[in-house]
This record gives C-alpha cells, sequence and structure tokens, in this order.
C-alpha cells in the first residue's frame, strides 16, 4: 500500500493517485544486469534501471510498476493481472522475444500500446536474435541504446498516453 496526503490525493512520492500506470517487464537473465557478458548489456544493473524508471516515471506524472522474471508463465500472469488496470506496457522478454507465443498472446490481450526494447542491437548479433514474435504487435521498438532504451521507452509512453487522452481514446 502507497500512502497518500489527503489533501492533494498524491502518493507520498508525488505521483497524482490517478496517474496512469506503466508496466515495465524484464525477461529472463536481466536479473544479472550489471555483471552478465557487459559488453553486450554494459554495467548497469536492473536495480538502477528500475530505480531510474521510477523517478522518471515520477517526472513525467506516470506510476511506474517494474517485474522480472526468469518464467515464461510468471511473466505471463503478471500482464493478465496488469490488463484493465494500465496504460502502457514496456517489455524486454529477453529470449523469449524469439520464441514465445505465450508473450505474443498476452501483449495481444492486453490491449494498451506495447513498447519492445532491447539493450543489445539484436540485428548486430546471431540471425535467431532476429526474430521476435512481438514485434508485429508492438506500437515501436527500441534497440541498441542498453540502459538508456527503457527511458527512451518509457517517454515514448508517455506521448502516447497523453496524446490518446487529448484525443479522447
Ligand atoms: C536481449 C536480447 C536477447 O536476444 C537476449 O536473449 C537477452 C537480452 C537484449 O536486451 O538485448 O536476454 O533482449
Amino acid at each position: 500500500m502507497v500512502a497518500r496526503t489527503k489533501r492533494e490525493g498524491r502518493t507520498r512520492l508525488g505521483t497524482p493517485a490517478n496517474a496512469p500506470g506503466v508496466l515495465v517487464v524484464h525477461g529472463p537473465n536481466l536479473n544479472l544486469l550489471g555483471t552478465r557478458e557487459p559488453k553486450i548489456y554494459g554495467r548497469t544493473t536492473l536495480e538502477d534501471i528500475d530505480r531510474g524508471l521510477v523517478e522518471l516515471g515520477r517526472e513525467l506524472s506516470l506510476k511506474v510498476e517494474t517485474f522480472q522474471s526468469n518464467s515464461e508463465g510468471m511473466i505471463v500472469d503478471r500482464i493478465q493481472e496488469a490488463r484493465g488496470r494500465i496504460h502502457a506496457l514496456i517489455i524486454n522478454p529477453a529470449a523469449y522475444t524469439h520464441t514465445s507465443i505465450a508473450i505474443r498472446d498476452v501483449v495481444s490481450a492486453v490491449e494498451v500500446p506495447v513498447i519492445e526494447v532491447h539493450l543489445s542491437n539484436v540485428y548486430k548479433r546471431e540471425p535467431f536474435r532476429h526474430h521476435s514474435t512481438i514485434a508485429d504487435v508492438a506500437e515501436g521498438r527500441i534497440m541498441g541504446f542498453g540502459a538508456d532504451g527503457y527511458m527512451l521507452a518509457l517517454r515514448a509512453a508517455a506521448k502516447i498516453i497523453s496524446g490518446r487522452a487529448e484525443a479522447g481514446v
């Protein structure tokens, strides 16, 4: 439970209580960021990424929730649970990007704009990484910018959400 001040209807950390929600999902092995193949994935830890996202969310008046799992089923469950509550989904499905129809199906079912993120530019890597099961159901894809890609994705999500609100969608 996040405490709210009665007068302002804001969370203690300053995000309006009715701010749009964005769920950020990290797939398998991303819990190892910082020490996992740093030449490819950089030295930033997942904890640092998540902290940066929550802070940027505060600036953009978005409620950011983050989730990491090594299990395909848990990722599906978490996105299902957020369905109807969130306004955008940012997801790096990691290795499941290339294999998971279950994640593609839940990404389609969530019915909010989805932004696919990869730390590395998968097209500079092995051919098996070139295929993404969610590429054609995502609003857009950001890759090759390391941890900054998540921040770019959150800014993109904020724009899409405010554009939809203005258009009354
Ligand atoms: C990744 C790329 C995937 O091919 C790989 O399996 C990952 C991370 C990336 O962020 O660059 O685990 O999604």
